[in-house]
């Protein structure tokens, strides 16, 4: 199963871990890459020197290819420059037009590869010579950049980008969803809410047990919910006390919501957390865990057990390959 994806980044397994800033921790990251699959470290949300610190660390935990997920809503050329210092291979870039990050991310000696939710702005950046685009589908937990579902966004981004080698994202958590993707012409997934799941995940406890709970109807898109630190950034989390609260309200606009300013966590790095703060739900909280944003996508219905990575990894190939057997005889 070495696609045209798994040859351009030099890995096995055709299975990327999505960034998820805040719960992949620098040993799933390595976890996932030793597994043979791609580690993404979401590191846009630490400071320049913390970034370095992880880099050697995740280094340390494995020789194999890894990569760095920079924030073009945040974007510092200061976390760039650290990466490409440290010798960081790939970058990983979402949420805005890149900009000049592609071009020096590539002059400093990595490889891009770009998350989008529509076929035009994918098409774009694969013309300016992005090395493989994510396309991120709506069912995708966390923030979500387009409209369009998997289903119809894969293959409309394939279509669009020509060699570029396509990662699918979105609702894809085991091998029937890695042998869709790759049906529909994606050389590799990204995989992020099954993830949430590996043993080695910075979850807090109440929020694995939601995730493990879950059915693909308890998960929400919302424009502007949780917002606080990142306005104007729709999203996808698990329905909780706060959104009921705000549906009970018939959906008041921001400034209006039902207990807005309520403190309802806390960490001992990143100090209180507020009703509608966008925040992953991480491990060192204290508090009302399950009133902040529980980030999650639609495929959450498949994610029933905790696993260390690299049985993740395998599984999700192993049933790939079982799966386009199926299809093959049927
Ligand atoms: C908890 C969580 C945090 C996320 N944080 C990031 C992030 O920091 N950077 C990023 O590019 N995407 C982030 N995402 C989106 C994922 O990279 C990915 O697109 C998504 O999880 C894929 O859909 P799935 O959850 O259905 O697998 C996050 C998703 C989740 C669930």
């Amino acid at each position: 199963m070495r696609t045209d994806f798994c040859k351009t980044f030099g890995i096995e397994y055709p299975v990327v871990l999505a960034p998820m800033a805040g719960v992949v921790p620098d040993a799933l990251v390595a976890a996932v890459s030793n597994a043979g699959g791609l580690g993404l470290a979401p590191l846009w949300h630490v400071n320049a020197d913390k970034l370095r610190k992880s880099v050697r660390n995740i280094r340390r935990l494995t020789d194999k290819p890894f990569g760095v997920n920079l924030n073009m809503e945040f974007p510092s050329m200061e976390h760039l420059d650290a990466c490409l210092e440290e010798g960081v291979e790939i970058i990983s870039l979402f949420w805005r037009a890149p900009g000049e990050f592609l071009a020096h991310a590539q002059s400093g000696g990595a490889k891009v590869i770009y998350s989008s939710g529509d076929a035009a702005d994918a098409k774009a950046v694969a013309d300016l010579g992005a090395d493989a685009i994510c396309a991120q589908g709506w069912e995708a937990g966390g923030h979500v950049r387009g409209t369009v579902g998997s289903m119809a966004l894969i293959p409309a981004i394939v279509d669009a980008v020509g060699d570029v080698p396509v990662v699918a994202a979105g609702g894809i958590a085991d091998g029937r969803g890695l042998a869709a993707a790759l049906s529909l012409g994606a050389s590799a997934v990204w995989v992020g809410t099954r993830f949430l799941a590996a043993a080695e995940a910075n979850v807090h406890p109440e929020y694995l047990s939601h995730l493990l709970a879950s059915s693909e109807n308890d998960t929400a898109h919302f424009d502007n919910l949780f917002d606080i630190g990142w306005p104007d950034a729709p999203h996808r989390a698990l329905k909780n006390s706060t959104s009921q609260m705000w549906e009970d309200a018939g959906r008041p606009d921001l400034g209006q919501r039902p207990g807005e300013g309520d403190v309802v966590a806390s960490s001992p790095i990143g100090g209180d957390v507020l009703r509608y703060q966008s925040k992953s739900p991480s491990a060192d909280l204290t508090g009302s865990v399950e009133a902040i944003s529980m980030w999650a996508g639609q495929g959450v219905s498949m994610v029933r057990k905790v696993q260390p990575a690299r049985d993740i990894v395998r599984d999700i190939v192993d049933e790939a390959k079982i799966a386009l057997e199926r299809i093959r005889y049927r």
